[in-house]
């Protein structure tokens, strides 16, 4: 805890949107948030309402929602266009048969058109299940099936990994792309579009239960599980917007993540939109340098990303963003992963900037835990409840900690925007209530005496590589699937750069020697298969998995109490 030492001020003259944490924290009520709906005067509910449609029929149609910019390919569109792009596509999917409560999958690159139908796909009063772009056939069909998804939307490029002989209740794909481009039985959206006329009245009114979005997750046991979230989850996402990410009128924002994410859709999507900011959608791969032109040339106000790419851009030096104008960026976020006060000190050396830690899960649908721009910074501590929000750290029983002692991270029951539901799994739902009342998150946690909450692990095998989400189970399964593999055992490996990598302990079948090119191509298979992310980044052979005496488990605590035994003694 001598990091508690290093407090770091917030610039005095800041004009936040919330100027005072703990006055807030006082008077807060989520009702008086929701008097920002249009829904409060009209009583009619939908999340792309109040995210698009509001803002023109406010006269904001002409103000830019999205800046596009992937190389030299760029271009921006206003309200008014989302607007009537997103009316138009959702006049062609419930021409096709897409209605309320159906989900559908949107499966595209980190570009407009997948803003557009993730908007498209709630207006119509559907659930929109936005997937990663590095998804293989394997994570695909994992979510397809478990939910049996009757519509995906996707690209002609992307739409090759979907195994469609595996999912009969996958019934219509959609394409972004021109019909020579579509294999048979495909539908091609350019064509539909052209073809089918646009209805302005096509939004679904809702209430707040209404399905909204679903996003699978990770965990350390079983294949990902659909978090499900509600229409409600609007008014903590348009708060948070407000306060945390203190977005104002005229602020460019930058959320780096994929929708796939949860980041991506409800930092990326909802709580920007909500406030009427303009998004910027970089497309491509990370790369320093093309990273900082993005913030340059889009003018970047807002910025909110994860600590390993912030790691690689310290990994490029002190002086490369020097060649870049990076004068109007004003706040600076970060979220996903610890982030160490390494990158917190870099952040203020070369951009000047405080970079402001927030803690949430998938399941929790909004910021929980955050660092509010007119506060202090503790480096080492992801901030403080929400307004709103209570936090405490339990016991293995349910009873509450002192300050200062390592427990098990917990939430109480209930806020705005908490998942609705696993999908088809009320077992793994009520799994997070434990104890009467409280939300469980699985980390591990250490609260001050000022209400600063300092992560400390998960209290499971869970792994996080470079913030993102990764269930051990999914990757030994696939592991086990390669014809040289008996049986796996996987674990996250601290890296400095990317938090954890995904290791993985290998024992082969019979006939089968160890050597470097087998273990390339067992990385290879996952990774074609599953997803990159997922592919263990470093396997060994070992000739036996340590297991439970009782019911054969494999023990990946021990496989990871001896990596890190072999990592000190370095
Ligand atoms: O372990 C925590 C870690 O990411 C988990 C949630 O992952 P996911 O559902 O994919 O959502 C990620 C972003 C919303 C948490 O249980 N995590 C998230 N934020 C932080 C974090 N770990 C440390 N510091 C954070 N700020």
């Amino acid at each position: 805890m001598t990091l508690l030492a290093r407090h770091h001020l917030p610039p005095k003259e800041g004009d936040y949107n919330l100027r005072n944490y703990l006055e807030a924290c006082e008077t807060f009520s989520w009702a008086e948030a929701e008097k920002a709906f249009s829904w409060k005067k009209t009583g009619r509910i939908n999340m792309a309402h109040e995210c698009v449609d509001k803002h023109v029929e406010e006269g904001y149609g002409s103000k830019t929602a999205i800046h596009y910019i992937n190389g030299e390919d760029e271009y921006k569109l206003t309200f008014k266009e989302v607007k009537e792009k997103s009316d138009h596509l959702a006049s062609v999917l419930r021409a096709h048969g897409v209605k309320k409560g159906d989900i559908v999958f949107i499966f595209l690159p980190k570009h407009p058109d997948c803003y557009i139908a993730m908007m498209a796909v709630i207006k119509l009063g559907a659930i929109a299940g936005p997937l990663f772009e590095a998804f293989m056939e394997e994570a695909i069909r994992d979510r397809v099936a478990d939910c049996d998804g009757k519509f995906m939307i996707t690209d002609h490029v992307l739409g090759k990994r979907i195994p469609k002989n595996d999912l009969p209740s996958l019934e219509k794909i959609f394409i972004t792309s021109s019909p020579e481009h579509c294999e048979a039985g495909e539908i091609s959206l350019p064509a539909e579009l052209a073809a089918i006329e646009r209805e302005s009245d096509i939004t679904e009114w809702l209430d707040m239960e209404s399905g909204l979005n679903i996003h699978y997750t990770s965990g350390s046991t079983g294949k990902p599980k659909g978090v499900v979230h509600a229409h409600r989850a609007m008014v903590q996402q348009y708060l948070t917007g407000k306060w945390v990410l203190d977005l104002k009128n005229d602020d460019v924002y930058w959320c780096t993540a994929h929708p796939g994410w949860v980041t991506g859709t409800v930092y990326g999507i909802f709580a920007p939109w909500l406030n009427r900011a303009t998004l910027v959608v970089n497309g491509g791969r990370f790369d320093a340098r093309s990273w900082y032109r993005t913030l340059e040339k889009t003018e970047v106000t807002v910025w909110y990303s994860a600590p390993t790419a912030f790691r690689m851009l310290m990994a490029e030096g002190n002086d490369l963003q020097k060649e870049y104008d990076l004068s109007l960026l004003r706040h600076v976020l970060s979220v996903g992963e610890p982030l160490n006060p390494e990158v917190i000190y870099w952040g203020e050396e070369t951009l000047g900037k405080r970079i402001h830690d927030t803690w949430w899960m998938t399941e929790t649908g909004a910021q929980l835990i955050v660092n509010l721009p007119s506060e202090v910074i503790k480096p080492g501590s992801m901030g403080r409840p929400f307004p709103g929000i209570q936090v405490a750290i339990l016991d293995d029983d349910g009873n509450i900690l002192p300050h200062g002692e390592v427990g098990h991270l917990a939430i109480k029951a209930s806020w705005p925007a908490i998942m609705r539901e696993i999908w088809k799994n009320e077992e793994k739902y009520h799994s997070y209530f434990p104890f009467p009342g409280w939300y469980l998150s699985g980390d591990l946690a250490i609260l001050d005496e000022d209400g600063y909450v300092f992560f400390q692990g998960r209290s499971d095998d869970m792994i996080n590589s470079s913030g993102e989400r990764i269930g051990p189970f999914e990757v030994e399964s696939k592991l086990i699937e390669h014809p040289a593999v008996a049986e796996a055992g996987v674990i996250g490996k601290p890296d400095a750069l990317r938090g954890e990598i995904v290791k993985a302990f290998i024992v082969l079948r019979k006939g089968y020697k160890p050597s470097d090119e087998l273990l390339e191509d067992i990385r290879q298979f996952v990774k074609k298969k599953l997803a990159a992310h997922a592919a263990p980044r470093e396997a060994e052979f070992i000739d036996q998995l340590p297991k439970t005496k009782i019911s054969g488990k494999i023990l990946r605590r021990e496989l990871k109490a001896r990596e890190l035994e072999k990592i000190n003694k370095r």
